[in-house]
């Protein structure tokens, strides 16, 4: 089961003061305390004589959103200490020794912060779906999901975003980006009643750009495949939770990845420039737009691997799919290699690569909403 009970750490000096202290702010079984390597949704620590020390990390861990909320407590119980931990962020000041009616008030308006809050999230989100797909197996679609979910997370006016892994059984979402998630979509769907924006990101994976990661259960490990129906909840709660959702779908084409596509506002579909690629590219279309889960115009074709003197130049693929190609990416299977060996982006193995400024293009056109243009300008954004 995944706990959505707020996370509260405590740090008092005295042994007694924090024994009664965990003790009221546990018995309402409304909180829990959160484990060493977990960011707390509330911390409660005991200012000492060094509270100046104490203040400016205060600050720096809520400017860092390393914890929720802090408390602060202290034996002295001065105005000037009391403004100044205001002034840091602090909610509440308790006075020492704990009085059990001031905890629990100030825990009630805590909780009511957070469901305000929660509120206010789902309001301001519409997030769109961008699902990724491959024409074959490996084309390179994890590599330009993961790129593209990464340099979304850096745009700043890009907004809150989450990834989805739905391959099944080899899911490599949290190796290309040296996470370790503890929970999978597997894991989700059995507390679907309790889905939403709260609950989700405290499930998912947070990467230190700030992208949140959904990985894929392993079938071998004996989780239930997911349904259509699942997927339509879980992704209706990331909507409301993140600005875009980029769902790495593999070669899926089962039930939940065309529920998937059919939630999409665009539909990436990875290929190469090779025949069997572009074939599968072909039947795909056709496929995908007779089911009419997606329009036409909602599917971009991306060529990765891209070689300038290859066999079939860009025009006859464009042809032989009667569909025009979005972008390309260039050939670079040592920056490439590289990224997925050290678990990082492109752009963080080298800056200067085509292939990084080519997915920095990539991106920035994707949600700049449309035409391919002279990817020149879009450079200067990634470039260092
Ligand atoms: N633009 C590229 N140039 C060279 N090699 C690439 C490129 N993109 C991906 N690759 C390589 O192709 C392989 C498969 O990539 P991956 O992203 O795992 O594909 P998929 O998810 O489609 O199976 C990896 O070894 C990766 O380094
Ligand atoms: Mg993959």
């Amino acid at each position: 089961m995944i706990d959505q009970k707020p996370s509260i750490s405590i740090r008092l000096r005295d042994r007694q003061a924090q024994k009664a202290l965990e003790h009221i702010v546990l018995s309402a079984g409304r909180y829990r305390t959160s484990s060493s390597k977990e960011r707390p949704d509330l911390l409660i620590v005991e200012l000492t004589d060094n509270f100046e020390a104490e203040f400016s990390q205060i600050e720096s861990l809520l400017q860092n959103n390393a914890i929720g909320e802090v408390f602060v407590t202290a034996a002295q119980h001065d105005t000037a200490l009391l403004r100044q931990a205001m002034r840091v962020g602090a909610k509440e000041f308790l006075s020492l020794p704990i009085d059990e009616i001031e905890v629990n008030n100030a825990l009630d308006a805590f909780q009511k912060r957070r469901k305000h809050a929660t509120v206010n999230e789902q309001a301001a989100h519409n997030g769109k779906i961008i699902h990724m797909m491959g024409a074959k197996g490996g084309v390179g679609t994890t590599t330009v999901a993961v790129n593209l979910a990464m340099m979304l997370a850096e745009l700043k006016n890009a907004g809150s975003i989450a990834m989805v892994d739905l391959n099944t059984v080899f899911g490599e979402i949290p190796l290309f980006l040296s996470v370790k998630p503890n929970y999978h979509w597997g894991q989700i769907a059995k507390n679907m009643n309790r889905l939403d924006t709260t609950f989700l990101l405290n499930a998912m994976a947070k990467h230190t750009s700030g992208l949140h990661i959904l990985p894929s259960p392993s079938y071998l490990n004996g989780h239930p495949p997911a349904t259509p129906q699942m997927m339509e909840q879980l992704l209706t709660a990331m909507k409301k939770t993140f600005d875009y959702i980029i769902v790495d779908a593999g070669l899926s084409l089962e039930g939940p990845a065309l529920k998937t596509i059919e939630m999409s506002d665009q539909v990436i579909l990875i290929s190469l420039l090779n025949l069997p690629c572009l074939n599968n590219t072909r039947n795909l279309l056709k496929s995908m737009i007779g089911l009419g889960t997606v329009q036409e115009g909602q599917i971009r074709i991306v060529i990765n691997r891209y070689l300038k003197n290859a066999d079939i130049s860009l025009k006859e693929a464009e042809e032989s799919i009667r569909k025009e190609i979005f972008w390309n990416i260039p050939n670079d299977y040592k920056t490439s290699m590289s990224a997925i060996n050290r678990g990082v982006p492109l752009y963080e193995v080298s800056p200067r690569a085509n292939i990084s400024k080519s997915m920095a293009g990539f991106t920035d056109t994707l949600i700049s909403g449309g035409k391919r243009k002279a990817p020149k300008k879009s450079w200067r954004l990634f470039g260092r």
